[in-house]
């Protein structure tokens, strides 16, 4: 069995990797036999109602919660319910909760444990790709609020994380292609083999044999950028690295509505961005532009804006970005693929004019 473990001191904990569903099922209760506190799960309903063995399982060691997927359970009012049920429940400080699903119930979860008694352990079973990936490293939890999206939260390390693709088969397409476009982030900003092994093989689907081990080398990138920078205070480079293609993504999805793009997608566009605007400021040879293009459009992901936005409202929300430092616009560039860098100092106008190049499809 596969394990890679994310070395945070006192808070490191397992990442376990299987195919299926006899080989997660145990992990959990070899983690929950030498415990005795109460356990209870929150999982997402469409996972619950698409993976019966799973859901019959966890219902066996305790009360379960049903939360809808999809950015609107990230929220107070899920919160309240979250909290309403541990209390019902009689969770305690001995206590376990089991977190399944996409980012969204993980990081509503996450944030649930965070919170219920100061802090209580929790272990994480990602659903969703971008939650494998992404989600389910680093301990970042939280929700959104009307002041804006992820402003709440805590960080809070889970302390198992099982990783099954099997989850994968039943994950829309769109979904799928959203969570890769997270993949092929790690590649660019950490590891130039994982890029290259993607460009070679063909677009794996959920349930290709070789998925596993590039989810694996995803994570493991994410953990150790993480272990090295827990808590995002590098002055440069750390942790803020992962950010790559964020901040444009963050402004496609605010000025496009959220929903319009899957997060994943409009990450695909902001890494093609990222790429771009690496070769045009730095040393990045145009080259590797057309790579980044072409891996990111091998799984159906968007490299441009699909409909023109507003170019002057996507340079204001660049610079309400929350990775920002005071009024300096920063960025994550690539000095080559497998090498980021954080750089600061980029104007307005700089940006607008970058923005137009994007605007319109190529083709
Ligand atoms: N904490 C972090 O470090 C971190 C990092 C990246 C993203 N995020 C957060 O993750 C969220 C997005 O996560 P997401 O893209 O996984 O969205 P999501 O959790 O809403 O899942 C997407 C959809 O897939 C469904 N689903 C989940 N697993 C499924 C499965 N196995 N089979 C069928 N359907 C399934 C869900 O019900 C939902 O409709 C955002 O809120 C983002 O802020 C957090």
């Amino acid at each position: 069995m596969k394990s890679l473990s994310v070395a945070l001191a006192d808070r490191s904990y397992p990442i376990r990797f299987v195919h299926d569903v006899a080989s997660a099922n145990p992990l959990v209760e070899e983690f929950l036999a030498d415990r005795e506190g109460p356990v209870a799960t929150v999982i997402d309903a469409t996972v619950a109602e698409k993976h019966p063995l799973v859901c019959e399982f966890l219902g066996q060691l305790g009360p379960v919660l049903r939360v809808p997927g999809g950015e609107g359970s990230k929220s107070l009012g899920w919160m309240e319910k979250g909290w309403d049920f541990l209390a019902q429940e009689g969770i305690d400080r001995t206590g376990c909760l089991v977190v399944v699903g996409g980012g969204v119930v993980g990081d509503l979860g996450g944030f649930l444990a965070a919170s219920w008694l100061r802090g209580i352990d929790f272990i994480q079973i990602p659903t969703t790709l971008l939650a494998m990936v992404d989600s389910s490293v680093g301990g970042k939890t939280g929700i959104n609020t009307s002041a804006g999206k992820n402003l709440v939260g805590a960080f809070h390390q889970p302390r198992l994380v099982v990783i099954g693709n099997f989850f994968l088969e039943t994950l829309p397409p769109r979904e799928f292609s959203a969570g890769m476009a997270e993949v092929i982030k790690a590649g660019m900003l950490a590891e130039a083999s994982l890029f290259e092994r993607l460009e070679e093989l063909p677009p794996l689907q959920p349930g290709a044999a070789e998925l596993l081990e590039v989810i694996q080398a995803a994570c493991a990138i994410k953990a150790r950028v993480v272990a090295e920078d827990e808590k995002e205070t590098a002055a440069e480079g750390g942790r803020a690295l992962l950010n790559l293609g964020h901040t444009f993504a963050h402004a496609i999805e605010k000025v496009a509505g959220y929903g319009t793009y899957l997060h994943g997608e409009a990450v695909a566009i902001g890494l093609h961005m990222a790429a771009k605007f690496s070769a045009e400021t730095g040393a990045l040879p145009e080259s590797m532009v057309n790579r980044v293009r072409g891996l990111l459009e091998k799984y159906q992901l968007p490299v441009t804006l699909r409909e023109p936005l507003s170019t002057e409202v996507l340079v204001q929300a660049m610079g309400k970005d929350k990775k920002n430092r005071g009024a300096s616009l920063r960025l994550v560039l690539l000095k080559s693929i497998g090498e980021a860098y954080t750089k600061g100092g980029f104007t307005p106008d700089q940006l607008a004019r970058f923005w137009d190049a994007f605007q319109t499809p190529l083709r």
